[in-house]
């Protein structure tokens, strides 16, 4: 393995949004979702993460924009370490991730998503593992259940699978990256890390006394959005979209303590492009965090970015985008 010593490798992942959500493990230590879900890269939303490994360190270490992240924290990227050491014969050597975001961090924008996902390709081709996507987007999943999505590029379903291991789970492609022409603009209503993370989000809810109701439902909307994305008809897609964001922050609602991941600012916004929605196609989505998330079809476009400039908010556009390279 030593030939892999300081080998410097640098990988760029972009954010996804979840269009139809990933909410609920059902195996918390292997990071398993119960059910499938279908989200779409965000171009301009990366992450770049460069990876070394080194037999000097004593510790694994990850630094992003310029933070190093205490040890204790390290969480997931441990156990994603651990996986890609034990696999690539590694033990003795210790890596060094170096991570920069082109976005704010832990505020519903996927960047855990995207940080996973290029430290797992970043990690695992400097530890000279060659993984193809299929066997990446599992490993990425370690990091972070959504960031299998963001390995494969465009449209993206990850298939949750019921092997007890984990091993009939994966992400891939839908559809490529230029499929559908459509526009994405992420709304910063409050760029404060998120109070309440996704995992802690997710284990609550299940606690909910709605949970099996909610289940009942959401387990359909990988589907429903699949269909819609396949017959690129937008108002199918913006009712798939806006049913598994609106169940999931009412599901939160109902955790004990209650979660609430909107703030006022982002329901106003919500109703706004709700009521917009029946006329026009555009629709919008919220991950666990306050973001709003706004998609419009290209026809409308100026006159979204219009709507969405009046807010007076900062906003990141983007399109649709490809899947994690090695740069
Ligand atoms: O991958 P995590 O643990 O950050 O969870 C992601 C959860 C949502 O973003 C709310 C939904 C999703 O499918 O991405």
């Amino acid at each position: 393995m030593s030939e892999h010593k300081e080998k410097k490798v640098t990988a760029r992942a972009h954010a996804n949004i979840a269009l139809a959500k990933y909410w609920g493990k059902r195996d918390e230590e292997l990071n398993l979702p119960f059910f499938d879900s279908v989200s779409i890269n965000v171009e301009d939303l990366y992450t770049e993460t460069t990876a070394v490994w080194n037999e000097e360190d004593v510790r694994d270490s990850l630094s992003i924009n310029g933070w190093e992240v205490p040890a204790h924290k390290l969480g997931r990227i441990q156990k994603l370490l651990d996986e890609i050491r034990r696999r690539a014969g590694l033990e003795g050597y210790r890596c060094v991730l170096t991570s920069r975001n082109n976005f704010p961090v832990s505020t519903g924008l996927a960047s855990s998503a995207s940080g996973a996902a290029a430290a797992a390709m970043a990690a695992s081709v400097s530890a000279g593992l060659s993984l193809n996507e299929r066997e990446l987007s599992q490993l990425a999943r370690i990091g972070s259940g959504s960031a299998a999505r963001s390995i494969p590029g465009g449209w993206v379903r990850a298939y949750a699978g019921s092997a007890e291991d984990g091993s009939d789970f994966y992400a891939s492609s839908l559809f490529g990256q230029h499929y559908w022409n459509l526009h994405i603009f992420a709304i910063l209503v409050d760029t404060k890390p998120k109070r309440v993370s996704s995992t802690d989000g997710m284990l609550a809810c299940q606690k909910s006394p709605f949970w099996n109701a909610y289940m009942e439902t959401a387990k359909h909307h990988a589907d429903a959005a699949q269909n819609a994305i396949f017959q690129k008809d937008f108002s199918l897609l913006r009712e798939v979209v806006h049913s598994s964001t609106c169940q999931l922050h009412a599901l939160a609602a109902t955790a004990s303590p209650a979660i609430f991941y909107l703030s006022p600012k982002s329901l106003e916004i919500i109703e706004h492009i709700h009521r917009q929605s029946q006329a026009i196609p555009v629709c919008c989505t919220l991950d666990a965090g306050s973001n709003v998330i706004v998609i419009c079809e290209d026809v409308v476009y100026p006159f979204v970015k219009n709507d969405i400039i009046a807010l007076g908010l900062p906003y990141i556009q983007s399109k649709v985008g490809g899947g994690t390279t090695i740069i």
